[in-house]
């Protein structure tokens, strides 16, 4: 017997490793205990985060338009609302509303081409 888990033969993966150039930032659609989320997906180098696409000031998203972050000149993710900026190491909010903060991270995991939720 073996201990492999088996993925259903539909499954796909979040994203595709080859629609994720260096350093994008995107949004992927989830599900996470039973519930549809939008996620933030970041690639960096061979690294890839996520986090909730659900700023932590008042719950709004990030993104300005589906998929649209806003970047500032030093590479914070800035969210459209009311300007918190944060981190992308840690998703913390480094300035703003929410200063001190963070982002809800999501474990991902790259394999066969993908990226997808960690196991
Ligand atoms: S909801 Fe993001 S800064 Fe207010």
């Amino acid at each position: 017997m073996s201990d492999e888990v088996h993925v259903p033969a539909d499954a796909s993966p979040l994203v595709a490793w080859s629609a994720l150039p260096d350093g994008a930032l995107v949004e992927v659609a989830a599900v996470l205990d039973g519930d549809a989320e939008s996620l933030v997906v970041m690639r960096e180098g061979d690294a890839v985060r996520a986090w909730l696409n659900v700023c932590p000031h008042a719950g709004r998203r990030l993104d300005w338009a589906p998929g649209q972050f806003l970047r500032s000149k030093e590479g914070l993710l800035v969210c459209a609302a009311h300007g918190a900026s944060f981190e992308l190491q840690r998703g913390e909010c480094v300035a703003g509303p929410c200063r001190g903060d963070a982002l809800r991270e999501v474990a991902l995991e790259v394999r066969d081409g993908g990226v997808w939720l960690a196991r």
